[in-house]
């Protein structure tokens, strides 16, 4: 079954299978490349990468409207259900779990994951996601790292990585990490959102068409795209 992936900006993308609404990292309230607002979209399960404002985002306010199941680490899991959210379900790095809308794996990320007020975030982490039959890697936020040849060695259809440079990975390091991870295809986030990760995404698509056997998909905050395997 196709995916449709959308990207919501920043590092927020929201995942349609068959039969479910997935959002992840949803920093929607205050993200000025946003196109959708948190009191309208749809999700019946949020992935959380980290602790940072803006990754955890409109979480909480989706969480409790939607009934949405967050999945994240251990820690942010507590925090959100201290702060409302009724259902989650922790996990922790390396570790996967098959859920009744697929599969999940946390993954490692070099990072920070404080949470906006201050408490401890746990680790910072990337997710694998199987939907229907596809493989999706969202990387997080992250530096490039030699064990992304870990991650690709039982193939991935998508691989969405920062490129903004800054905070994460900028768009050299993230040429050398498609190179690592061998995915079909990839998506750049967590670029142009602010000044300081202000990025012209075209010039890094044409180093991984000419660089990589991975197909490029430059998404504008919005903007879909349909995968399959
Ligand atoms: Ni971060
Ligand atoms: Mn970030």
């Amino acid at each position: 079954m196709p995916i449709k992936i959308t990207y919501l900006g920043h590092s927020a993308f929201q995942f349609q299978s068959k039969r479910h609404t997935l959002l992840i990292d949803p920093f929607l309230t205050g993200n000025p490349a946003a196109k959708v607002a948190a009191d309208e979209i749809a999700a019946d399960v949020i992935l959380v990468t980290h602790g940072h404002e803006d990754h955890v985002g409109d979480t909480i306010k989706i969480a409790k409207r939607t009934g949405a199941l967050v999945i994240s680490n251990f820690e942010i899991c507590g925090w959100l259900s201290r702060h409302g959210v009724k259902r989650t379900h922790g996990m922790n790095l390396g570790g996967s779990h098959t859920f009744e809308f697929g599969t999940v794996k946390q993954t490692i990320a070099h990072h920070g994951s404080v949470l906006p007020d201050g408490s401890c975030g746990g680790n910072p982490s990337g997710m694998v996601l199987t939907l229907d039959g596809v493989t999706i890697y969202h990387a997080g936020d992250t530096a490039l790292f030699s064990d992304m040849q870990l991650i690709g060695e039982t193939g991935l259809d998508v691989a969405i990585l920062p490129i903004g440079d800054n905070f994460t990975m900028g768009p050299d390091d993230a040429v050398r990490a498609v190179q690592f991870l061998h995915p079909r295809r990839v998506i750049p986030c967590h670029f142009n959102t602010f000044a300081v990760i202000r990025q012209d995404p075209q010039p890094w698509a044409d180093r991984i068409r000419r660089e990589t056997d991975a197909e490029p998909i430059v998404l504008a905050p919005g903007e879909s795209t349909t995968v399959e395997r």
